[in-house]
């Protein structure tokens, strides 16, 4: 047999399903509401501030683990916001995105063998994430309407060999938010096996109807084993920049910054000073930015309601996750490609979010980080669907 061939890690998981629907959207003119990308523009002054950097000829490596400036901003920020001490030196490493700033974590604490719980609906790369770094996963399924977790299914998820808990919150599909109690439950299980909480939380901004975010680092006894991932992307709508960062306990910032460095050294440098400038933004542009994203969460759940979409309403983040069985289509993946050739409009199958892909097949997710006229052209589009759901089947 030819060695000219892809690694046995490669192949355990196919080419992710969300970027293949916004190529599909593409080659059909549809509109997209599959990737998660706004398509508005990003605040002026955190553009201008990019542009000062490279006018100021900021062009060469920035220290591989993120430039000074950048470093203290985000520790300065996370400690105003939560009360919790970070000392940029020890514990801040700078990545490509939080895409990077996830994987360089998880090669940097799993040995092949370690257990990792990973809640399910889960984010498309959690998967490969795992694969890539030896990780056996664990799944625990958040259960719609309200996606919440059987605590005893949670308890029986954790072992010995487990390493760790990949958390997102607030979370992308479903739009939960954990809540304090879930928190504390999880890090009780944590403190007991003595296992590190890994928690994505790059939508902390994007979150509604009075709800607060809670980092689990915050919870009492997690500080010292929680990595906080978070990004520039979705809270200053600069997802092609690709600046996130880890804040790690400081016995781990050591592993992380390594493999960080042999990925890929470092962050774009003019990008990072601009992210010094987004960090300073006044207190009005979040207030602002949950409201936009409410109002849009408001239109479009009522689009997708009126074209008889069951829809779960989210607490936080941009996406809303919906039933289909309505349409009658065999399975979720016929449905999306249905919906992109013919309807023109671009949606997530939700198996793409289940390691039990027959828990999706129902399901789908849009997103709303989009204009009006882009909500309102979805709208127009998905009129067509009227006969497809009223028809007897
Ligand atoms: C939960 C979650 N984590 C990470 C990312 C990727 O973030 P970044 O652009 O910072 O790599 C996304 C993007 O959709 C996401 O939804």
């Amino acid at each position: 047999m030819s060695k000219l061939t892809g690694s046995k890690k490669a192949t355990q998981f196919t080419e992710s399903v969300i970027r293949e629907m916004t190529r599909l959207n593409q080659l059909h003119g549809g509109v997209n509401l599959s990737q998660g990308f706004p398509d508005f523009p990003a605040p002026a002054a955190v553009k201008e501030a990019a542009c000062a950097a490279i006018r100021a000829d900021v062009n060469q490596y920035a220290v591989t683990w993120g430039a000074r400036g950048l470093r203290e901003a985000i520790a300065r920020d996370f400690e105003q916001r939560h009360g919790l001490r970070i000392v940029p030196d020890e514990q801040v490493t700078v990545c490509c995105g939080a895409t990077e700033a996830m994987m360089a974590t998880m090669m940097g604490v799993i040995d092949p063998g370690d257990e990792v719980v990973i809640f399910e609906p889960f984010y498309e790369n959690y998967g490969p994430d795992a694969i890539l770094s030896g990780a056996t996963p664990r799944y625990v399924t958040l259960r719609e309407p309200s996606w919440t977790f059987d605590p005893d299914e949670l308890a029986a998820a954790f072992n010995n060999r487990t390493k760790a808990i990949i958390l997102n919150t607030p979370n992308n599909p479903t739009g939960k938010v954990f809540s304090r109690e879930e928190l504390e439950a999880i890090a009780a299980l944590c403190r007991k096996w003595d296992v590190l909480a890994i928690s994505d939380e790059i939508y902390e901004h994007i979150i509604y109807d009075g709800r607060r975010h809670i980092p689990i680092a915050t919870v009492e006894g997690m500080a010292d084993r929680t990595v906080t991932i978070n990004s520039l992307s979705k809270t200053y709508s600069v997802t092609g920049w690709r600046v996130g960062w880890t804040i790690s306990p400081p016995a781990l910032t050591g592993a992380i910054r390594k493999v960080h460095d042999f990925l890929t050294v470092g962050a774009a440098a003019p990008l990072q000073e601009a992210g010094v400038a987004a960090l300073a933004t006044p207190e009005s542009y979040y207030i602002e930015l949950a409201e936009g994203y409410r109002r849009r969460r408001d239109r479009l759940m009522d689009i997708l309601e009126r074209h008889h979409f069951t829809c779960y309403q989210p607490g936080g983040a941009y996406y809303i996750m919906t039933d289909i069985r309505v349409f009658g289509f065999a399975n979720d993946v016929a449905f999306a490609r249905y919906l992109v050739k013919d309807i023109g409009v671009a949606a997530v199958p939700g198996s793409s979010f289940y390691r039990d892909q027959a828990s999706g097949r129902t399901k789908l997710r849009f997103c709303f980080c989009k204009r009006d006229e882009t909500l309102d052209e979805a709208d127009r589009r998905l009129a067509k669907l009227q006969n497809l759901a009223t028809a007897p089947k």
